[in-house]
């Protein structure tokens, strides 16, 4: 069942429990995801980036995608924008009917940054879109990790009033795109954080983190937890692993398959450990 995304993180929260929210890049991720939460008969948030739209030429054909295998779900699957920097992606993703899209200003200068997620967050609102906008820019995009970047929570506070966005993207110690799980978070500011800001923290970068820092990202205040690079290196193991198995295959369907079931026990094994310790 398509849902909000916002339905999901709100429910989270008030539960104490994690929301993951998986980057696809294919429709066989898509389906991985999906397959994942049924199987751990948990809601769900996939998630399309501005990169990947870009990779497909567009947004529609792999959103349009996306919708319908979240709407078949047999769990609450939401269809999420994620990391858009530009408003025209913005309204294509809400003529679609993504429920929510991240728009992320972080790389500006503040008060641009301020202005310009304002405007978006209005024009979201005004179609029951729910938005995440970023502040203290998150590294590791352009691989390079910096993992010492730091939101400060008055000035996030005073971001989240300012802008009227809904959910916040924060910088707490991960980075995009680490292959390895090594980050140490900075919980103490994930609590500071959460006792200052009234909406659900995002934790992006979420690939670099072992599963008891997910837990503990969770319990110090994170709701929405950002998974992308930890299903590709689990997709791309099993394709390398197929095809050296298998040097004759030919039909992609075959490699492929595999690389989908192995990314569906991927997500069944992290929304196990994102619906925590206290839970079922
Ligand atoms: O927005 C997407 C996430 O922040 C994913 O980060 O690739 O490091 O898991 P990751
Ligand atoms: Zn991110």
């Amino acid at each position: 069942t398509l849902v909000g995304a916002g339905e999901i993180v709100g429910r989270a929260r008030r539960a104490g429990r994690g929301a993951a929210a998986f980057n696809v890049v294919q429709i066989e991720h898509a389906q991985a995801v999906v397959a994942g939460a049924e199987r751990a008969d948990a809601p769900v948030i996939l998630q399309i980036s501005e990169n990947a739209a870009r990779y497909h030429g567009a947004l529609r054909p792999i959103g349009a995608a996306v919708l319908e295998v979240a709407a078949a779900a047999r769990v609450p699957a939401a269809v999420h924008l994620d990391h858009a920097t530009g408003a025209e992606l913005v309204d294509t993703a809400i003529e679609l009917g993504f429920g929510s899209v991240m728009y992320d200003a972080s790389a500006l200068e503040h008060g641009r940054n301020v202005a310009v997620t304002a405007e978006i967050a209005a024009r979201c609102h005004a179609r029951g879109v729910w938005v995440e906008a970023e502040l203290g820019e998150i590294g590791g995009k352009d691989g390079v990790h910096d993992p010492t970047a730091r939101t400060d929570p008055d000035e996030a506070a005073a971001y989240v009033a300012a802008t009227g966005v809904d959910a916040l993207a924060v910088a707490v110690g991960t980075s995009h795109a680490m292959l390895t799980r090594t980050t140490t978070l900075d919980l103490g500011r994930i609590a500071a954080l959460r006792a200052a800001v009234p909406v659900p923290l995002v934790l992006h970068g979420s690939s670099g983190v072992p599963d008891e820092g997910l837990v503990e990202a969770v319990a110090a205040g994170i709701t929405k937890v950002n998974i992308a690079t930890r299903l590709n290196q689990v997709y791309t193991r099993a394709i390398r692993e197929h095809l050296a198995a298998d040097p004759e295959v030919v039909d992609p369907r075959r490699y492929v398959a595999s690389a989908r079931d192995a990314v569906a026990g991927e997500v069944t094994h992290l929304l196990g450990v994102l619906r925590g310790p206290g839970a079922m």
